[in-house]
């Protein structure tokens, strides 16, 4: 190998993995020459069908862009994650949910799941929801957002799940887009010793009407006190109580579409990606299972929130197809202190661990000791998502958190892909820290370069998918044209990440972030646009422009640029300026969600625009970096010394940081 960093798998775990390097080595060639012949195996042997499916791919990047998977084939994916298990391991725990507070857990056999899953798909069904209509879940990280989510499933309902730190702005919009009928929340959620009022921002979404909502579902998760309105607002646990704990699975063909998530694009509102029930169950369960080496019996904990694809596929989907038993926390990784990940490790026995990068840059500082004050023994695997892992970052999590002694697996894949896309399975591909490593079996990444040819062997580009992989999202909810421009227009005949990527010698990837305006806060995926657009609707606000910059914990931090409207700005003094900069940025996480507010606000006269009115963010990222040496060619704006008086803004430290 050519980079001294390598980290090899150890022989002993190579030598007890459940698939070895050799088999792995067939899945892929028989993945690259047959896919279909691959993939029907696949499906056939990992999941449970109604009707076994006879048809593989029938995918294509051009026309149409139709992309489906195993179409003659009959599923049901909450059948696949409980009942198939019932038989031999009902009392086994599906799940172990971890409250914020210590002390504080529930345990859920796949028998106590299965019921409470069937009762809560009777409820469903009882307020009249059918196959292919809509539910969103606002739920905090507790047992019932998984019952929530697998009952949607059995009656073939499609479930939104809104990350529970989202405004009521945004839910309000996300609602109306996908035109779900119930919404699933909770009085107040838990998190960090402090309180979310979710059914507040709910009641606060729907005020301004237009989402065809008609009922309104509260778990009561504190007690809180909450406006109820009669006739729409019913109580869970009153539900559940008279619901029967018999419910037949619908048989779901493998397109039927499984869930609406939104995500944020470069552009406009955010993106409604529909995932499909046979290949993103498929992909969720394969993946989870070759990737982390999994095995029967072993406790799995995924730490990402369910409002985001990481949650469903690796905290619910992927494990309990496979039968582990998935661990749930409810709180924050320095809550009460920075210890308690590590409790919860030892205390559950967790075999595999699974976070993100800025947590653990976040756990990072603070030091060595409340790791070590763990045992951690259990561990087998730890692994990465969300963004490229600084090195620094990967050394310690595997020194420190592994003791060197365990795999660590970095995994690229996005909302979109349903799964991972390149990672190296634990027990079979060394590491090197910062790359993912290897594709998937049957996953063909492809770097293009400016002309949008293929780069060969060595090498840097725009990364690409060259073929459709089960797991891959089928369109944007009732915007096909928007999928197809969004994925398939920069790259004709390819799937455009969005993301640029570098092969080393090696064949190894190296993601080097986003190509388009899309910024990556802590994992949190935003739009330029979103935030720009927020910022905007404040009265003070003539135009912004928002990019991102590098920031030590969260990845990268967003400095937003704006232009004050005329009479707001002649009537501050830099004081004045400075608070509004303050609440402006307060305004974009309160129309957002607070993850969404810029860490830095700067008044600026004007935008650097080209002559087309195009704001040219590449120079406004070196600005703000400054990096005035490397601005680039500035001749196609429209008024180069718009550059300077920036430049002058920014050394005259109008740069609030608001969080
Ligand atoms: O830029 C890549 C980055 O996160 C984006 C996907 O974000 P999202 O859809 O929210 O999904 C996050 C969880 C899968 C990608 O386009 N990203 C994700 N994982 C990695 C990554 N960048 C580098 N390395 C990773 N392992």
């Amino acid at each position: 190998m050519s980079d001294s960093q390598v980290f090899h798998v150890k022989p002993a775990m190579a030598a007890s993995a459940q698939v070895d390097a050799t088999q792995y080595r067939l899945m892929t060639n028989h993945a690259e020459h047959d896919a279909d012949a691959f993939w029907l195996e696949q499906a056939r042997t990992r999941l449970d069908w109604v009707r076994e499916p006879t048809l593989g791919c029938n995918a294509h990047f051009s026309g149409d862009h139709a992309i489906r998977w195993f179409e003659d084939g009959l599923l049901n994916v909450s059948a696949n994650c409980l009942d198939r298990h019932l038989a031999t391991r009902a009392d086994d725990i599906a799940l172990i949910w971890v409250g914020d507070e210590e002390g504080v857990e529930k345990r859920l056999s796949f028998r106590d799941l299965h019921e409470q899953v069937c009762r809560f798909a009777n409820v469903l069904k009882d307020q009249g929801v059918r196959r292919g209509d809509r539910v969103a879940i606002f739920l905090p990280m507790v047992p019932e957002a998984a019952v929530a989510m697998l009952a949607c499933t059995r009656i073939g309902a499609v479930h939104s799940v809104m990350f529970a730190g989202f405004s009521a702005s945004s839910v309000a919009g996300r609602l109306e887009d996908c035109g779900a009928k119930v919404v699933v929340t909770a009085d107040e959620g838990r998190r960090g010793g402090k309180r979310v009022r979710l059914k507040a921002i709910i009641d606060e979404a729907l005020e301004a009407g237009g989402s065809p909502v008609e009922t309104v579902i509260v778990l009561r998760v504190t007690g809180a006190e909450i406006a109820r309105q009669p006739g729409r607002d019913l109580d869970y646990a009153e539900l559940m109580a008279a619901a029967s704990p018999d419910c037949t699975p619908e048989p779901m063909a493998a397109e039927d579409p499984l869930f609406i998530l939104y995500t944020s694009g470069s552009t406009g509102k955010p993106k409604g990606v529909l995932h499909t029930t046979g290949g993103y169950l498929l992909w969720a369960a394969f993946t989870h299972s070759i990737v982390f080496d999994y095995r029967p019996g072993e406790v799995y904990w995924c730490t990402a929130d369910i409002g985001w694809i990481t949650g469903h596929s690796y905290g619910i989907y992927g494990p309990l197809a496979n039968g582990a038993t998935t661990l749930m926390f409810e709180g924050v990784p320095t809550y009460p202190d920075a210890g308690r990940w590590w409790r919860i490790i030892d205390q559950y026995q967790v075999t595999t661990f699974y976070t993100a990068p800025t947590a653990i840059r976040a756990l990072m500082t603070a030091g060595d000791a409340p790791v070590k004050a763990s045992s951690r023994a259990s561990l087998r695997v730890i692994a990465t998502v969300g963004e490229t892992i600084n090195p620094e970052a990967w050394l310690w999590y595997y020194h420190v958190v592994g003791e060197g002694r365990v795999p660590l697996v970095d995994t690229w894949w996005q909302t979109e892909t349903g799964g991972h896309l390149i990672a190296g399975p634990a027990a079979i591909v060394a590491q090197k820290p910062g790359s993912a490593t290897l594709p998937i079996p049957g996953v063909l990444p492809v770097l293009l370069d400016e002309k949008g040819q293929p780069v060969e062997g060595e090498g840097e580009g725009a990364l690409c998918v060259a073929k459709s992989w089960p797991g891959q999202m089928r369109t944007l909810w009732g915007d096909h044209d928007r999928f197809i421009q969004s994925y398939f227009s920069t790259y004709p005949g390819y799937y455009f990440s969005g993301d640029g990527g570098r092969r080393d010698a090696d064949g190894y990837y190296w993601v080097t972030g986003r190509m388009d305006d899309v910024i990556n806060v802590s994992g949190h995926r935003i739009g330029s646009a979103e935030v720009e657009s927020a910022l905007a609707h404040h009265p003070a606000v003539a135009e912004a422009a928002v990019v991102g910059v590098p920031h030590d914990l969260k990845g990268q931090a967003l400095f937003a640029f704006v232009i004050l409207c005329a009479s707001d700005l002649a009537s501050l003094d830099a004081a004045g300026q400075r608070a509004l900069c303050d609440e402006l940025a307060r305004h974009a996480g309160s129309v957002l969600g607070r993850y969404a507010a810029p860490d830095h606000v700067l008044v600026v006269p004007d935008l650097p625009k080209t002559r087309s009115g195009k704001i040219m963010r590449r120079v406004l990222r070196k600005i703000a970096t400054n990096e005035l040496d490397s601005l680039g060619d500035t001749s196609t704006l429209a008024d180069p010394s718009v550059v300077d008086a920036i430049v002058e803004r920014l050394r005259a430290r109008d740069v609030v940081t608001a969080q």
